[in-house]
């Protein structure tokens, strides 16, 4: 009896050791125990570390911008923009975070390593949305989320969808389009590509972000119609599509409230419309009052300052900002790190395949082209050997633009080399002009020091007529090759006067160099194709009559050389098409008010176009652009026919075909415009509403398409009632090669107004209802 309880008490004993550790040395751990109770057993300390990130190198002694925890910058992955902080007692790793809309950006060398890091430089997003070429993008994001996660990053800072409201914005190149729905499908396309990857994606810059010029704080004024229907469209169907995993908020302020503090923006409309349950997280350094950031639902504050760490653990304290706001902003941000490769301890090989990728980045480089113009047939070259190359771009091509969308590739291929490397002669005098010319005029202009720099181009070289004269002789064709370049910053100019390059005009020099070859190889029987190396539109108004044929090659990646090879020989039919409008005339760009009130340092920018921007400004004022949003060539023909409309319920049925009806296999972009009757609300001419691209046609095969709109899919915002409204009265679809280039048409009928979705009264204008 005696020796039983002696048991008993052992065993009681080793039980209440055992608890003992438990509550002594394991606090619930993320992943293992309930999140909430990982929530619970934090400190207010670091809960507010969890909401802001490690901060960002460089800016020690910078008090503003010190990291909230000194020496806790962490290089897991060099060059990444940023990490969160771990709690390594809760089980929390830190994860990583890195853009951008082109390509991974992570630094390609390593302190006392010798293994390289580069990435795959991609097209720029204009280039991938002129493909409109869903699938496609989504395959380019596979392998872009394949970089991420094999370089150890968890989510990609992109894709970036802000509207092309104006020109000269200078962060053009890393959006998509004029428009909001190919934006939006992009965006989805890309974000389902890059998260297959199980790596996570942050759609920005949310919201009305569309300029770069004083851009911390800078107001947008913009009605809510405008918002609904043009600025938040693609964010709206990206969300629903493809569910990011996160939205960083921009800088900028809409009607009034900073947007990375506006609960309108993050919360009402995000999450409370549209349903979004992933995190939000600011743009760098964006915004200024962190408990009302936290307020907001903005859940983690990038890079992550001790200054907002300190101001939220100072608000909880005093009652400023209720805890259970800061809790519901941790869990996200937790929520977040469970879903990553870092949490679930993922091995990756920092051996992506970048020649896979190349193919990727080139096969769409070439679909993202666009052919503006091939008087007859100038292209695909035949009976060509020898070329001329001239323009010093055709020398060193730009793969993408700069700033934090700039990617930190292996090589770009230049013009020239994928000339010859499709087997044509490149004529070596004009070579060895080009390379003396740039190895003395390079050195004159400053180099940038960091991505925040610009890239400076040097002028371009004026050309004697006697060698051109010379060249037309001893060649079969002359290539002309302008290059451009903008980023992160800094808006564009028309032109820089004071590095005598051009922007968005060309220069004198640029025009007689185009205007002088095309002369004097026409009057040799021989074509000259002008090739276009640039993120945003320029103005072609005075040279487009003088060449043969004018490539828009955009910023192709790093394969662009080899791209514009494969258009210009015939290996690849152009089947790129404008997601952008070429205006003829500058003054007649639908946003007038750009970059802001006052010129000299906007602190306000008025967006009263409303609707109006791109196509359906230039469409509305019968202003005929250059090249309007849709137009691109192809080097075979295609037929429309058999369209049939009709209405059934709630839903626009839309059939046609197309035939290739020309004599090479090439793919065509069917483009689904509306015309809506004009009832209480003012309507654009048209709006794009649905599109879709063929397979590869050959001559004579045909396809058909059957499209389905909703009511939501042809809806316009009603202020007043803050909801999406179908009017009643004759609508009529009409199917375009381009924007004004449609080629069927039919009507049908919505018999009594349609109130499609009513949503929440948000971000109206300061003293509006
Ligand atoms: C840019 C963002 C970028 C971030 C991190 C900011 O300056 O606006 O697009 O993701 O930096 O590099």
């Amino acid at each position: 009896m005696k020796k039983n309880y002696s048991i008993l008490w052992v065993l009681l004993v080793g039980i209440l050791f055992t608890q003992c550790k438990d509550v002594t040395s394991s606090a619930p751990q993320l992943g293992q125990a309930p999140i909430d109770s990982v929530i619970a057993a934090m400190t207010l300390e670091e809960k507010a570390l969890l909401v802001v990130g490690s901060g960002m190198e460089g800016l020690e002694g910078n008090e503003e911008r010190q990291a909230p925890v000194v020496g806790e910058t962490k290089k897991i992955v060099p060059g990444a923009a940023g990490t969160t902080i771990a709690i390594e007692r809760l089980g929390i790793p830190a994860i990583v975070v890195a853009d951008g809309p082109a390509g991974l950006r992570i630094s390609p060398t390593r302190d006392n390593d010798d293994n390289t890091y580069y990435c795959t430089a991609y097209p720029i997003e204009t280039a991938l949305a002129s493909s409109w070429n869903v699938e496609l993008v989504e395959e380019a994001g596979k392998s872009v989320g394949n970089e991420v996660r094999e370089y150890g990053v968890d989510v990609l800072l992109a894709p970036a969808l802000n509207i092309h409201r104006h020109p000269l914005a200078g962060r053009n190149f890393e959006y998509y389009s004029e428009d909001p729905l190919i934006s939006g499908k992009m965006t989805a396309a890309m974000v389902k590509g890059v998260q297959s990857n199980g790596v996570g994606t942050s759609i920005k810059h949310f919201a009305a972000n569309n300029s770069e010029t004083e851009r911390q704080g800078l107001e947008t004024k913009v009605s809510q119609r405008a918002l609904r229907e043009i600025y938040l469209k693609g964010f709206e169907i990206a969300v629903e599509e493809s569910q990011p995993w996160t939205v960083m908020s921009s800088y900028n302020k809409i009607n009034g409230v900073d947007a990375s503090q506006s609960v309108d923006l993050l919360t009402t409309v995000l999450r409370d419309d549209w349903g979004f349950k992933g995190l939000v997280m600011t743009d760098w350094f964006g915004g200024y009052d962190p408990v009302k950031q936290m307020i907001a639902g903005n859940d983690l504050l990038m890079p992550g300052t001790k200054k907002q760490k300190d101001l939220i653990v100072a608000a909880v304290t005093n009652g400023i900002l209720d805890e259970k706001v800061l809790d519901r902003n941790v869990k996200r941000v937790l929520e977040l790190i469970l879903e990553t490769p870092r949490f679930k301890k993922e091995a990756f090989s920092n051996k992506p395949d970048l020649k896979a990728h190349a193919i990727v980045s080139r096969n769409i480089a070439t679909e993202g082209m666009v052919l503006l113009k091939n008087d007859n047939n100038a292209l695909p070259l035949t009976d060509v050997k020898n070329v001329a190359a001239f323009g010093f771009n055709s020398y060193d091509f730009i793969a993408g633009g700069a700033g934090s969308g700039e990617v930190n590739n292996a090589y770009t291929v230049s013009l020239v080399e994928g000339l010859a490397n499709a087997g044509y002669t490149l004529d070596t005098e004009l070579v060895d002009v080009y390379k003396k010319y740039m190895e003395v005029e390079k050195p004159k202009v400053p180099q940038p020091k960091t991505f925040k720099d610009p890239v400076i181009a040097i002028p371009e070289m004026a050309v004697d007529m006697s060698l051109i004269e010379k060249k037309a002789e001893t060649t079969d064709v002359a290539f002309i090759s302008i290059g451009r370049i903008s980023g992160e910053f800094r808006d564009r100019t028309l032109t820089n006067d004071q590095y005598k390059i051009g922007d968005y005009y060309l220069t004198q020099t640029e025009k007689d160099l185009i205007k002088n070859v095309s002369k004097v190889f026409k009057a040799k029987g021989k074509k000259t194709v002008l090739i276009l190396n640039i993120g945003g539109v320029v103005e072609l108004t005075e040279v487009k009559d003088a060449p043969d044929a004018i490539l828009l090659a955009w910023q192709p990646g790093l394969e662009g050389g080899n791209a514009v090879a494969d258009i210009l020989s015939g290996k690849v039919n152009p089947s790129g098409r404008l997601a952008t409008t070429f205006l003829a005339n500058y003054k007649d760009v639908a946003a007038k008010d750009f970059p802001g009130t006052p010129v000299e340092k906007p602190t306000q920018i008025d967006y009263a176009e409303g609707i109006y921007v791109g196509y359906r400004y230039y469409d509305k004022f019968n202003i005929k652009p250059l090249y309007e949003f849709g137009y691109g060539l192809s080097y075979t023909t295609f037929e429309y026919s058999d369209l049939k409309v009709s209405r059934e319920g709630n839903t626009v049925k839309v059939s046609l075909n197309v035939k290739n009806t020309g004599s090479r296999e090439g793919k065509e972009v069917v483009q689904v415009y509306v015309a809506a009757p004009k009832g209480q609300l003012d309507k654009p001419v048209q709006e794009l509403r649905t599109f879709g691209k063929t397979k590869l046609l050959k001559p004579g095969e045909s396809q058909s398409f059957a499209f389905e709109l909703k009511d939501k899919d042809i809806a316009s915002f009603n202020e007043s009632l803050s909801a999406w409204v179908v009017e009643k009265g004759q609508y009529e679809v009409r199917i375009g090669a381009s924007s004004s280039n449609i080629k069927l048409k039919a009507p049908f009928v919505v018999d009594s107004d349609v109130n499609v979705l009513k949503v929440n009264n948000a971000l109206a204008m300061q003293g509006a209802k």
